[in-house]
């Protein structure tokens, strides 16, 4: 969801700008621009589309700093007058936004009558407004700029420059991500740190409500009032291969690829010397201190609370309840006396989830968030953090996050258990049940081209499909259908297998794709009764099996895995399904349509 990237002192500020954007293309836009200053010129271009179709239009565009804008609609269509950068009213000023401006209409009735916009945004709503203080009331920038932040209601990441003085790139946050990214001789901006780590991995973080002036040898933060802050920097351990794609067509098979050597990763990141699992004393303590977790999450995050609840609670002996985070945010249900948060999230920057950490917060609740990023809003605002150690995602169907996430809160359920005595977590080996995990995803890896033909047999053709399964196969089979509808279009539900039955069953016609998913020994004989069903009416099923439930005939056939991590091992062949399903219909897999990775509106 919207990006923004920045550069302040650099001779190839174009190129750098773009390159940038391309870094933040994964986050999902529709439309994109940059401005670019010089001493004695400066220049905007934009493009509805994707950034190639942007650079195309950039050459000989040149100056040593600019703002560039990755922009995904929220207020008005995709159109180049809607793309970011947006301008005042005399064209001196130039901002870049992300995030929702709450009182834009206010603010132009109260302040901008007489205005000229060129296009429904709220962006160029609060350009015109800081542009007037300077050009109407004669205030300098800064002083215009803290003025219009203060009158400003919402969330925001601004880039703001002065076309007159391509010496300073002005920024401010509140709720909404952006980093400052220290070069040699040069400084940048940006909305996260995979835009600039092919120039710097030094960083440093901005607060919320904070102001900061960016000039090529300089960064000084404020507060709105002018007082200065002190701010140390940081090094981002991100490796520039790790956001490549190397020699794979999409990053998302690489990063399905990717799902053993992760799972090897969080073995190493979560035991000590003595190979025991080791998880921080201070987050035991705060599971074991709370009568019920609230796993709080969206999307694909919010399915893999489902498919670790179960062991959550039998091993913490704790209930566990699963909230959607846009539902939570406006109304909390009853809660527990003594109630844990655990948010769960890839980027840590959803801004559903954060609302409800902010209130979390304000009732003194205590929080765990589970991420991949290190530093993220959710890591920052939340009590404690764990970490996927699962690389940078960039495809935006989530994929080795599911299974990472899954696998990290099985690391604080063995722990937990472990230090309260429960016997299924002392029996349960989670590093050894981890490692086969790992072998059994290896194995499906190994089998792409069989899914692959089956999938072409299956989904080449068909507007809507089905994945069914029991118990924690209801999960997967939640995750798997998100993951086929999101990426092929296809529409596509997840269903209780035996609740298929109770109306949704009245959709299945000859031909209907249905996928079952069959791990639990004991729900597997009923789940193939829900097969017979669908097959009597005429649907072409597939069945996923784990080996200890597995029939002649099944298609896909999967190692046995311990029960708690199957749904760690039974998501891969769907991932795979999704990918070839997609593939076979021509899209663009990495980046799906009206989708952002990560995102930052609520
Ligand atoms: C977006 C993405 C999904 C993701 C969800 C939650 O909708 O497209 O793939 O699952 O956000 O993101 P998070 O970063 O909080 O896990």
């Amino acid at each position: 969801m919207c990006g923004i990237v920045g550069v302040v002192g650099n001779t190839n500020a174009t190129d750098i700008l773009i390159q940038g954007l391309e870094k933040l293309e994964y986050r999902g836009y529709d439309s994109a621009g940059i401005f670019v200053a010089g001493d004695a010129s400066s220049q905007l271009v934009k493009a509805v589309g994707r950034i190639a179709e942007l650079a195309a239009k950039t050459e000989g565009v040149e100056g040593t700093a600019g703002i560039g804008h990755t922009r995904w609609a929220t207020h008005g269509k995709p159109t180049e007058d809607n793309a970011h950068p947006h301008r005042s009213e005399t064209e001196r000023f130039v901002l870049v936004h992300n995030g929702v401006i709450e009182n834009y209409l206010e603010i132009k009735e109260e302040y901008l009558s007489g205005h000229h916009f060129k296009g429904q945004t709220d962006t160029e709503i609060a350009v015109h407004l800081i542009g007037k203080f300077v050009e109407e009331d004669g205030l300098s920038t800064i002083e215009s700029f803290k003025k219009a932040l203060r009158i400003i209601r919402g969330s925001y990441a601004f880039a703001l420059m002065d076309s007159e003085d391509a010496s300073t790139i002005y920024v401010s946050k509140n709720k909404s991500p952006l980093l400052i990214g220290l070069g040699d001789g040069y400084n940048m901006v940006c909305s996260d740190a995979m835009a600039m780590i092919r120039e710097t991995n030094q960083y440093m973080e901005i607060h919320d409500q904070e102001l900061v002036i960016v000039k090529a040898d300089s960064v000084e933060v404020q507060d709105y009032d002018g007082n200065v802050k002190e701010r140390d920097s940081y090094t981002a351990e991100l490796d520039l291969s790790d956001i490549g794609k190397g020699t794979y067509p999409y990053y998302m098979l690489k990063e399905i690829d990717e799902q053993p050597t992760v799972m090897r990763k969080l073995i190493q990141a979560y035991t000590d010397d003595k190979g025991q699992v080791t998880v921080d004393a201070k987050i035991i303590k705060a599971v074991q201190e709370a009568d019920r977790i609230y796993i709080l999450a969206a999307g694909t995050s919010y399915h893999a609370g489902f498919a670790s609840k179960k062991m959550l609670e039998e091993l913490t002996d704790t209930p566990v309840e699963l909230g959607i985070s846009s539902e939570w945010g406006y109304g909390m249900p009853l809660l527990s006396k003594k109630p844990l948060f655990v948010f769960i999230s890839q980027s840590g920057e959803t801004a559903d989830s954060r609302q409800v950490l902010v209130k979390a917060n304000e009732l003194g609740i205590p929080s765990l968030t589970v991420t991949n990023v290190p530093g993220s809003t959710l890591s920052r605002e939340a009590d404690h953090t764990m970490l996927l150690h699962a690389g940078p995602e960039i495809a935006v169907a989530s994929t080795k996050a599911y299974t990472a996430q899954i696998a990290t809160l099985a690391f604080l359920a063995k722990a937990v258990g472990e230090a309260n005595g429960n016997e299924k977590a002392k029996a349960f080996d989670l590093v050894h049940e981890l490692s086969l995990v790992a072998q059994s995803i290896e194995s499906t890896l190994s089998e792409k081209e069989v899914i692959d033909e089956k999938v072409a047999a299956l989904l080449s053709e068909t507007r809507n499909a089905f994945y069914i399964g029991r118990g924690q196969d209801y999960y997967v089979a939640m995750e798997a259908s998100l993951k086929l509808k999101e990426i092929s279009y296809i529409q596509c539900e997840g269903f209780a297998a035996g609740e298929l039955k109770h109306g949704t069953i009245a959709l299945i016609e000859d031909g209907t794709p249905v996928i079952a998913l069959l791990s639990d020994p004991v729900l597997a004989s009923h789940t193939r009764g829900n097969i017979q069903e669908v097959v009597a009416r005429g649907a072409k099923v597939l069945t996923i099996a784990e080996e200890n439930v597995a029939k002649e005939g099944d298609d896909i056939v999967l190692n046995n895995v311990h029960p708690y991590l199957s749904p760690i091992s039974m998501v891969v062949p769907t991932q795979l399904i999704a990918y070839f399903a997609t593939l076979h219909r021509g899209l663009d897999i990495d980046k799906p349509r009206n989708l952002a990775k990560s995102v930052t509106v609520e």
